[in-house]
């Protein structure tokens, strides 16, 4: 048995449809190509048939990335995979990925089709896949409730139509690891034609068991695990990328397996992807959180200082977590920016370089020191979110202790593509400054969605620190999550609500009738 284990990364898939974590067309560009870097084999970006902004998106992706496999999602019919097709016939190395569940339940329930219908529809689904693209992955959803000789035999007839890669998801996260590994292990050994095709696992952690899931079937023999960065996914979310490549590569005298993943690029993908979907990363992460490396207790600090060896398993710079450099200054030329984008992993455009060198330096006038956080900050705000609806122009904001109450006054930007169409003001008071300020871009919008969550984050240390403000807000039914960066915690609160109403107009716009099968 091989032993190599392909990295199939589905943030941009299933990632994608944990809740806030919608993100548009250039951050998902901009993600790809992180992902390409950080070395995964395979990125799964998206799913064309869903919407209209899925298929440009996932063809954007195709056309922008040259070393890794991309991947379109599609259910088991024929309109869905020529969807597929059309989306990343053009990419340098395309895969279809299609799927159908094969538990009774789904099976009774979902598709009201029996174990023979079944069969039939997969294996066509197959074969009008592979005579679009030699490179077809079938999963079964909800595998790990079906019936185990069932799944065998679709496998072994996906695999004869022509399938090489069958992955096995447990879609609902039911599964133990002992188990998972033993239904695995009963694939390889009861499907005759296992030996044409890849094992692959896709594990969802609602019990908390996505990673150990994964890793209990790659030691059974599984040869592609399919996650997420940071785990981020439905529900509970996927099993986290960074974990399950760490564990594999802590552990190789137990896994002995290799996968092509760079290592100290974990944690700068991990920030960019927490930087687009506008969600900090949670303290406690493992791999990547702010205090996956941190000792607080005497004992650790003074084992640390001694040997590292004595409570880390891993190096904080093996991750790619190294002190934050001091990079720009206000005498930093072009070159110097330049170079610390390329080194931060964005590829610009001159027109763009031009744009961010100018907020660079605007805002080195303004910081003693800017850090690699604050340069990145200000690329997503200048380059990805260029093309949003509503930009803030200008703002002012009275506040303090006496018989005024709080009040703001706002000019915003309406956009058409990258044209301005529109300036729009309006004034408001407010219990304090933020709700002005909130109360103000809902008169310009039109509506008031509700504010779920708020929250401030300094990006760096010193009390010229950027802020961050990350807000979560609601309406008809619909959550989205925006961040703002600035200096001024208003203007970065009012950037955070902007964005965020940007994301919930994409979600309109699009208004995705949910495909169902
Ligand atoms: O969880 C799941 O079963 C999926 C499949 C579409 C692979 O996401
Ligand atoms: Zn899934």
């Amino acid at each position: 048995m091989s032993d190599r284990v392909y990295i199939f990364d589905t943030t941009l898939r299933d990632g994608e449809q944990s809740p806030g974590a919608t993100m548009n067309l250039e951050e998902k560009v901009s993600l790809a190509r992180q992902l390409e870097a950080l070395g995964v084999d395979i990125i799964e970006a998206g799913f064309p048939a869903a919407s209209q902004g899925d298929f440009e998106a996932v063809q954007a992706i195709a056309a922008s990335v040259k070393d890794i496999q991309v991947a379109a999602l599609c259910r088991a019919l024929t309109k869905d995979i020529d969807r597929g097709w059309e989306a990343i016939k053009n990419a340098a190395h395309p895969r279809i990925h299609t799927f159908l569940a094969t538990s009774e339940i789904h099976m009774a329930h979902k598709l009201r089709k029996t174990r023979e219908e079944v069969l039939v529809m997969a294996e066509a689904a197959v074969k009008h896949a592979v005579s679009l693209c030699p490179n077809v992955e079938f999963s079964a959803e909800d595998a790990s409730r079906s019936d185990w000789e069932f799944l065998a035999k679709v496998c072994e007839r996906v695999i004869r139509a022509g399938a090489k890669t069958v992955n096995i998801p447990d879609t609902v996260g039911y599964a133990q690891p002992f188990e998972f590994g033993e239904l695995i292990a009963y694939l390889l050994r009861n499907v005759p034609n296992a030996g044409d095709a890849v094992f692959s696992v896709h594990c969802h952690n609602d019990l908390g068991l996505a990673v150990a899931n994964s890793l209990s079937a790659i030691r059974a023999g599984a040869r592609q695990a399919e996650v997420t960065l940071c785990g981020i996914g439905e529900r509970a979310g996927n099993a986290s990328l960074e974990e399950l490549v760490m564990a594999l590569h802590t552990r190789h005298e137990l896994y002995k397996v290799d996968c092509g993943v760079k290592t100290q690029q974990l944690y700068p993908s991990c920030r960019r992807l927490s930087q687009i979907i506008g969600q900090p990363i949670p303290p406690y992460k493992a791999i990547v959180g702010p205090n996956a490396f941190a000792h607080e207790s005497g004992i650790h600090q003074d084992g640390v200082l001694k040997n590292p060896l004595t409570y880390e398993i891993m190096t904080p710079e093996s991750v790619g977590r190294k002190g934050t450099d001091m990079v720009i200054g206000k005498h930093s030329g072009s070159h110097a920016i330049k170079a610390k984008l390329i080194e931060l992993g964005y590829q610009l455009n001159e027109q763009q370089l031009g744009v961010v060198f100018g907020a660079v330096k605007e805002l080195a006038d303004k910081k003693e020191r800017v850090f690699d956080e604050d340069v990145e900050a200000l690329v997503l705000e200048m380059v990805y979110r260029r093309r949003d609806k509503y930009r803030l122009k200008d703002m002012s904001v009275f506040s303090g202790t006496g018989g005024v109450p709080p009040h703001a006054a706002m000019v915003m930007e309406i956009l058409d593509g990258e044209e301005v169409a529109d300036f729009k003001r309006a004034t408001s008071f407010g219990e304090g400054p933020v709700d002005a300020l909130f109360r103000c871009i809902g008169k310009i919008v039109g509506y008031n969605p509700s504010l779920d969550r708020f929250q401030i984050n300094a990006v760096t240390g010193g009390t010229d620190a950027q802020a961050t403000v990350t807000v979560r807000i609601g309406h008809n039914g619909k959550m989205s999550v925006g961040r703002g960066t600035n200096e001024d915690i208003l203007v970065a609160s009012a950037m955070a609500f902007i964005n965020a109403l940007n994301r919930l107009e994409k979600m309109r716009e699009e208004n995705e009738e949910c495909p169902t099968l």
